[in-house]
């Protein structure tokens, strides 16, 4: 299916240290608030303040060229694709940074998450999804 909807979750892990996170994450959602929308893309990054989860959906041509631009990030490392699907209808409508702080509940979804993939099961995942759901504002 290439010219259908593309979406794709991963998680991975912050390079970023205390002193230098406000400004590297303003700067990461500002490039992907202008990049996203001319690419059609939209979707939620959430960052714990140790790791990140991102999903994001759109034509596959955009998924791929910002896989390739999100993998080769020095920013964060240690990414894990949990899936890469093609979906019938967008998750989200627009593209938003879904939560930047330390939360023990989202520490929590996370753990669980990477443990269910550890596993092979997809479980996780709808958890992540409802998660950045939750956390992305509506307007
Ligand atoms: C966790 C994380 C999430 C990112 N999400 C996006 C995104 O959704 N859209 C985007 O254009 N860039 C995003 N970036 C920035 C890209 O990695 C990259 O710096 C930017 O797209 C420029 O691409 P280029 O280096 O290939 O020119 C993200 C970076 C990080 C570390």
């Amino acid at each position: 299916m290439r010219n259908g909807l593309h979406s794709w979750l991963y998680l991975s892990a912050s390079n970023l240290n205390v002193s230098e996170e406000p400004l590297a994450i303003h700067q990461i959602v500002d490039t992907s608030r202008a990049r996203n929308v001319d690419m059609d893309v939209t979707g939620a990054l959430l960052f714990s303040g140790t790791r990140f989860v991102q999903f994001l959906e759109g034509p596959l041509e955009s998924i791929s060229s910002l896989q390739a631009s999100i993998k080769r990030d020095a920013r964060h490392r240690d990414i894990i694709s949990l899936s890469v699907r093609v979906l019938r209808a967008r998750q989200f409508g627009k593209w938003a940074l879904a939560y930047n702080g330390e939360s023990a509940f989202v520490e929590k979804v996370l753990d669980k998450a990477m443990a269910h993939h550890a596993r092979g099961s997809r479980d996780g995942m709808d958890s992540l999804i409802k998660l950045l759901k939750q956390f992305s504002p509506t307007d």
